[in-house]
């Protein structure tokens, strides 16, 4: 890999794992590769203060205002936030967020200095209907690229959903991607930006997937709820830095 590896903890709504907050723990800063977690917003105080590098699954564009159940990037930043997701599947799904919205989400972020993952993937029915490049271009387009963003690509059919036995995307999918998302890029910052995997990524296929020349990292969930499984994951990037 060329790119320092990232790996980063989607938490989704569940708990911090247990010991994820001690010393030791394999969420902690690593040598080789860069570690972000992702938890709710109430865990995001004790995960910072624990000295983990932090971001929020969402965050509103808006500074303050009339935004019932929404926090800022401002917000964030000012908690000490250092990323967020904007764009990750389930918030799509679950809160109808388009594009035009979620680019608004990234530029408040940039403007707060929260880096921003922005997620994009397919869903099963587009893939299905040969859309795929279609979907993640019109997802990327206006995404402003003057400053550093990170790309997710998350095909919405092999996000695990909880299911351990969901089978990710194959290497040679993921990796076709990726390549067309790069290319995507705008040529001065194309070299530079990472490009995350996420859906199903496990210690059994991150090997694989890690190893793909445009595969800078993962967007773990399931597996990032067990200790373990992160440490074999980050242990992997490690070993193919
Ligand atoms: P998964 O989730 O690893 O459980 O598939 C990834 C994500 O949704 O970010």
């Amino acid at each position: 890999m060329t790119r320092t590896p990232l790996i980063a903890a989607n938490w989704k709504m569940n708990p911090v794992p247990a010991g994820a907050l001690e010393h030791d723990s394999p969420y902690q800063s690593h040598a080789a590769v860069d570690i972000w977690v992702f938890p709710t917003f109430l865990d995001i105080r004790s995960c910072i203060d624990a000295k983990i590098i932090t971001g929020a699954q969402s965050g509103h564009w808006e500074k303050s205002g009339a935004h019932t159940g929404d926090v800022s990037m401002a917000m964030l930043a000012k908690l000490g936030c250092r990323s967020v997701l904007c764009g990750h599947s389930e918030r799509r799904q679950d809160y109808g967020e388009a594009n035009d919205v979620i680019i608004e989400q990234v530029i408040a972020a940039l403007e707060e200095n929260l880096h921003p993952i922005l997620c994009i993937g397919e869903t099963e029915k587009e893939r299905s209907s040969g859309r795929e490049k279609d979907i993640v271009k019109a997802q990327l387009s206006s995404c402003p690229f003057e400053k550093e963003v990170t790309i997710a690509y998350e095909p919405v059919w092999a996000i695990s959903g909880g299911d351990p036995n969901k089978p990710a995307a194959t290497t040679a999918d993921a990796q076709q991607m990726h390549a067309f998302i790069r290319s995507l890029l705008p040529e001065g910052i194309r070299e530079q930006t990472r490009i995350l995997y996420g859906g199903s990524m496990k210690p059994e296929n991150a090997e694989d997937l890690l190893s793909q020349p445009d595969i800078d990292g993962g967007l773990v969930g399931g597996a990032s709820l067990d200790p373990e499984k992160f440490k074999q994951i980050v242990e992997i990037a490690s070993k193919l830095t």
